[in-house]
């Protein structure tokens, strides 16, 4: 039995998580094969009562799934986003989710900004490395509220680190047919940090032959990304960079509400969940589209060995859009619960 551990989190984590469960439980029940889902209460709401961001008993319960659906984490009551540090950051640092998988793909070219851009020009994968760099928290205040206050914040860019994410973005290239991949940098600036991905890179593309190996300096290609996406195929990245260009990303395939995330380390529980945030304004309104949460569990279906399952959830999920049976942002008149109906609806229908 799969078993999969539910953090809704906060805001309209709870409400686009809802929406995601009840569509993994439609896929799995056509599928023939169950899940078994177990809710824990972490995020905001938890902490202000309790203290608790993510308890360690917490955590290893969470350990011994088989996969995590997040929603989102972050609360205006919680201004400096400790329990997100805690149990986003924390989750991806010490279960070791070393990839950050976020797929970019253009559903219908009615949603893409970019004038005459069409399904064909925007897809496309970015690899963001998780676990590391701006994110690793080593730093520190000097001389804290004071005039004379300083702050550190170390990017932290380990030759493991940095071998691990650009290989696997050439693994899955090799895997799934594509020729092109594009790693992302500021090594014109970041002499010491981006000099090692530079050279890991160097030393490893030669090691797949059939694949073009490109370089951009990061801001050159969110220019680039903006005036013409459709060279791209998988693009690889730090994990401050690839943050960044995962919401250029959301907005080219027509917003944040679509966006789907996967957390991985290959061959170990993974972390699911849309690229958005708790949008505090939309919360509890029924207004938020469930579509990226919905995706991040098809790439969940993927992961645990469900294929099947996950395609035809993709699947149902670009007929509503096509068919407009979407939330506001992408021009459709549904709630968040009827737009997840619409896609269970459709999945039915199919059988
Ligand atoms: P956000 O992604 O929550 O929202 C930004 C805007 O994007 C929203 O105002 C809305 O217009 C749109 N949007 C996002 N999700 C949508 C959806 N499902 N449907 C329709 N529109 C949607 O980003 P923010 O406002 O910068 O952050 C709010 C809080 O969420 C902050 O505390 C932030 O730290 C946190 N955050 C958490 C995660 C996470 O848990 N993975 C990710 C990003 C931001
Ligand atoms: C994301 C979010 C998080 C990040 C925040 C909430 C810490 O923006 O998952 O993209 O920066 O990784
Ligand atoms: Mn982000």
């Amino acid at each position: 039995m799969t078993r999969i551990a539910v953090i809704p989190g906060d805001g309209i984590g709870v409400e686009v998580t809802h929406e995601a469960v009840e569509t993994l439980k439609e896929a799995a029940r056509l599928g023939g094969r169950p899940l078994e889902f177990e809710e824990f209460p972490y995020g905001a709401d938890h902490f202000l009562r309790t203290g608790e961001t993510l308890p360690q008993d917490g955590f290893d319960r969470l350990s011994t799934f088989d996969a995590i659906l997040l929603g989102a984490l972050g609360d205006p009551r919680v201004p400096d986003n400790r329990h997100a540090a805690d149990i986003l950051l924390g989750l991806r640092f010490r279960l070791d989710l070393y990839v950050n998988h976020r797929p970019v793909r253009l559903l219908d070219e009615r949603l893409c900004p970019l004038k005459g851009r069409g399904t064909k020009d925007v897809d496309f994968v970015i690899f963001r490395e998780n676990t590391e760099g701006l994110y690793a928290g080593v730093g520190g205040f000097f001389k804290k509220g004071t005039a004379d206050e300083m702050a550190v914040q170390q990017d932290i860019n380990t030759r493991k680190g940095v071998e691990r994410i650009i290989r696997h973005a050439f693994e899955w290239a090799r895997a799934h047919g594509r020729r092109r991949v594009l790693m992302s940098d500021k090594s014109n600036a970041l002499t010491y940090g981006h000099d090692l991905w530079q050279r890991v890179y160097r030393e490893v593309a030669p090691a797949y032959p059939e694949i073009e190996a490109s370089h951009m300096y990061v801001d050159a290609l969110a220019m680039q990304l903006v005036k013409d996406p459709s060279p791209y195929q998988v693009i690889v990245a730090c994990n401050m960079f690839g943050d960044i260009l995962s919401d250029l990303g959301a907005q080219i395939q027509g917003g944040l509400g679509l966006a789907a995330s996967a957390n991985l380390h290959p061959g170990r529980i993974g972390l699911f969940e849309p690229v958005h945030g708790s949008a505090p304004k939309y919360a509890g309104r029924n207004v938020a589209n469930p579509i990226g949460a919905i995706l991040s569990a098809s790439m969940l279906l993927d992961t645990v060995g469900r294929p099947e399952e996950a395609r035809r959830v993709e699947a149902a999920v670009a007929a509503c859009v096509r068919e407009g049976r979407t939330t506001h942002d992408l021009g459709g008149s549904l709630g968040t619960r009827e737009a997840g109906e619409a896609i269970r609806a459709v999945l039915r229908a199919r059988g």
